[in-house]
């Protein structure tokens, strides 16, 4: 198990990390979510000791990382950003890790071929492409086959296809009692890999449970209103102070009109005398709309 404790990262000013605690528990695929400046990849830093915490600890198994003596054989680790040697083939960079892993060339053979790479193992990896790039990150935090995983937004750059790879991997290993902690800034990426989300916004936790539970807490309503002169029906919003914003069907000429009862809204489009083409209430439970509500106007600029 994983406990993050009270943990406080400050840069000048800023509170990348603000005092945020949560456990992760073995045995399943927790996902790590905020948006893009959340404080992921500080608290995820932070935890395997790259950087000191202001405050707070992260504690593995009761031991920080600090104090592990294996630490590569207890804790997987793939940050972002990744630096490799452009001129080294992938065998060559898991080779120079191979010792510190305590494994040797046969290991790295093997979660070159668990990755997917043993093909282009002797290539240079200045010339591999991030997906590439990802896969062979992950080989490196798998060597020393540890019973945790930290994975720094493993699905960036990869395409369907490696999304559902990595996907069912880490299902697998969580399958086998192993702790898994992937982040996203994106919950749709994440959504089928996932039983339970950390979500992070500003350095702080803003929920944390399964996605049944994510789903239940209560959002906004909106309205889809589309009528013949839209310009009358923004500058009705605009009077009104109505929020509004494009409907996801690029091509709907409506509008979605944010926060108000769907009724009030019916009220006042007639009243105001626009011929309305269509009005329905939006059912805005969806996952990513309350992943957005929650962490919304939350980014890096404050
Ligand atoms: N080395 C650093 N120096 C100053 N500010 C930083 C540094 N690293 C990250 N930050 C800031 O801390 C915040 C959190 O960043 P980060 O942890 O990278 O977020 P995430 O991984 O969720 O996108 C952002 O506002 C970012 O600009
Ligand atoms: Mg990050």
């Amino acid at each position: 198990m994983i406990v993050f404790d009270h943990l406080t990262k400050k840069y000048g000013q800023l509170r990348a990390v603000d005092d945020l605690s949560f456990e992760v528990q073995p045995g399943r695929v927790t996902g790590f979510l905020g948006p893009n400046g959340a404080g992921k990849t500080t608290t995820l830093r932070v935890a395997t000791a790259l950087i000191h915490a202001d405050g707070g600890q992260v504690m593995f198994d009761g031991k920080t990382y600090h104090s592990l003596k294996k630490p590569m054989h207890q804790i997987g680790v793939a940050l972002e950003p990744t630096i490799f040697h452009p001129g080294r083939t992938a065998a060559d960079h898991l080779m120079m890790l191979a010792p510190y892993a305590g494994v040797g060339r046969k290991r790295v053979k093997d979660v070159l071929d668990f990755v997917g790479l043993t093909d282009v193992a002797g290539k240079r990896v200045g010339k591999y492409s991030l997906g590439m790039r990802g896969r062979l990150n992950l080989a490196a935090a798998l060597l020393g086959d540890p019973h945790t995983l930290l994975l720094d937004e493993p699905v960036n750059g990869l395409d369907p296809e490696g999304i559902r790879w990595i996907r069912e991997l880490l299902q697998a290993l969580a399958r086998q009692g192993r702790t898994v902690l992937t982040s996203s800034h994106l919950l749709s990426e994440v959504e089928q890999t996932v039983d339970e989300v950390v979500i992070i916004a500003h350095g702080k936790l803003v929920h944390q449970g399964t996605l049944n539970e994510l789903e239940s807490r209560q959002t906004r309503r909106a309205t889809l209103v589309e009528v013949e002169d839209r310009d009358s029906l923004l500058r009705l919003a605009l009077s009104q102070g109505w929020q509004v914003r494009d409907p996801e069907n690029p091509r709907s000429r409506g509008v979605v009109v944010e926060g108000i009862d769907p009724a009030y809204v019916s009220r006042a489009v007639y009243q105001a005398g626009l011929s309305v083409l269509q009005l329905t209430p939006v059912v805005t439970s969806g996952l990513e709309e309350v992943f957005f509500s929650l962490t919304e106007g939350q980014g890096s600029v404050r």
